[in-house]
């Protein structure tokens, strides 16, 4: 690393490697014995110690494998770089936090936008409504110069206006073809509506001087915590690897006992649990089956419809699921829990492996979500659309914030909640 980039580098690289946690190993240490995390760490460390003789940097998805805090470090760090840095990556509000410009890629034509990713989604739609009106303009335009074209050809003027019109529609109709190119294709509605079974009462939930240890593990995963659950709360749970999140979220759907405090469930609380690993599937079915086999009234188009808002079509939607990727699963998974009948929705990081789409389709399926939902995710972009209250775990204690995950950070700042004209703003 020390033969990258001038200066005090021996220093600098000390500094990095320690803030992305890669200090306590021998530094001499062979590459090829750290962890995938590691490794992408190294990578990055390694292009963050020449800065100081750099103009340009490439990093293509940088926060990949990167915990919160590193990657909040990142960000930092990334915002007193003064050189130009070209961004590949899919972590929404890390563009939000460090990008002036967005450029994208669509159709083989690169558009360029100004401002981070909130401002770049507002122009955006601002973009294809203009567009939209162009086109009915347009679209219009023909029609009526058609009018007026078949009007000349019945009175037989057969004269120079005639070809003149001609060229003119034929134009017009370049430009619409040129027009209806640049706008994105409709997405289909969302076919499934999921409404919460109203049975439950405004309580959902109440965990009181909740305290739960593991045999062999020294450190209690919660500490005499007391919590509770209001109807309609939409809970994130944020936290390092190994705080207790899943944990959490096992013992209020009944896998896991409290060793001591009392743990309250309302009657009539549904739950839909969306696990890691997929447990709630049948993997000897295809996606098809697994959503007949639970919607018996859907026609075989709304289940087409439904599977091909999370990115399915063509055989995959007739592969049995034993055979399909961790992803592919896991949107299935996603799909099965938004279709059943629940009122609390229990999630551990549902946008791992989700694509954008998917996670736009999860998001705004999840806004509309009348139920209670607690939400494990380390996704902050996807925390500030769908939660309005984050729990941390950390070292045995749970600690509420009000707010969505930019409120969060804020708190833990000191600093006001955003005004609601500043939000998505750097
Ligand atoms: N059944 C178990 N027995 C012993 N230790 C466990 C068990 N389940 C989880 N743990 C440990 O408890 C801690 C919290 O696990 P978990 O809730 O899965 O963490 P996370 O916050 O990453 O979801 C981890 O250190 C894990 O190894
Ligand atoms: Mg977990």
């Amino acid at each position: 690393m020390a033969a990258s980039g001038g200066g005090n580098v021996a220093g600098i690289a000390k500094g990095i490697l320690e803030r992305l946690g890669l200090d306590k190993h021998p530094m001499d240490m062979a590459v090829n014995k750290l962890s995938g995390g590691e490794q992408a760490k190294l990578a990055l460390a390694r292009q963050l110690v020449g800065l100081n003789g750099i103009d340009v940097i490439f990093l293509d998805e940088p926060t990949n494998h990167l915990d919160i805090q590193t990657t909040e470090w990142l960000e930092d760090f990334m915002r007193t770089f003064k050189g130009a840095q070209l961004i590949v990556s899919h972590d929404r509000y890390f563009l939000d936090q460090v990008c002036t410009r967005i450029v994208e890629v669509d159709n083989l034509r690169a558009w360029p936008w100004k401002g981070n990713y909130s401002q770049f989604l507002k122009q955006k739609e601002a973009s294809e409504a203009s567009l939209g009106d162009m086109i009915n303009t347009i679209e219009k335009k023909i029609q009526s110069t058609m009018g007026a074209l078949s009007q000349m050809k019945r009175a037989n003027k057969y004269d120079k206006s005639i070809s003149a019109k001609h060229k003119m529609i034929e134009r017009m109709q370049q430009e619409l073809k040129a027009l209806r190119a640049r706008m994105p294709k409709k997405r289909k509605n969302l076919v499934f509506s999921i409404e919460a079974t109203d049975k439950g009462s405004m309580d959902v939930l109440m965990i009181e001087d909740g305290t739960m240890t593991f045999e062999g593990l020294e450190r209690p995963i919660l500490k005499k915590q007391s919590l509770e659950v209001r109807k309609g709360d939409r809970i994130g749970i944020v936290g390092g690897n190994g705080q207790g999140k899943t944990t959490l979220l096992k013992i209020i759907n009944g896998d896991l006992k409290l060793d001591s405090g009392v743990f309250d469930l309302a009657p009539g609380c549904e739950i839909g649990y969306f696990h890691q690993d997929h447990a709630t599937l049948d993997f000897s079915l295809s996606p098809v089956e697994q959503i007949e086999k639970l919607r018996p009234d859907y026609q075989y188009g709304d289940i087409r419809a439904a599977l091909g808002r999370f990115q399915f079509s063509g055989e995959q939607v007739t592969t049995k699921l034993s055979q399909l990727s961790g992803g592919e699963r896991a949107r299935v998974a996603l799909l099965k829990l938004l279709l059943e009948e629940n009122n609390l929705l229990l999630m551990d990081e549902p946008t791992n492996h989700l694509d954008m789409d998917s996670k736009d389709t999860l998001e705004e399926a999840l806004i509309n979500y009348t139920g209670s939902l607690i939400t494990v995710s380390h996704d902050r972009w996807f925390l500030d659309q769908v939660v309005n209250r984050i729990w941390e775990v950390d070292g045995g204690n749970v600690k509420v914030y009000y707010g969505n995950y930019t409120d969060y950070v804020r708190a833990k700042k000191g600093l006001p909640p955003l005004a609601e004209d500043e939000i998505s703003e750097i």
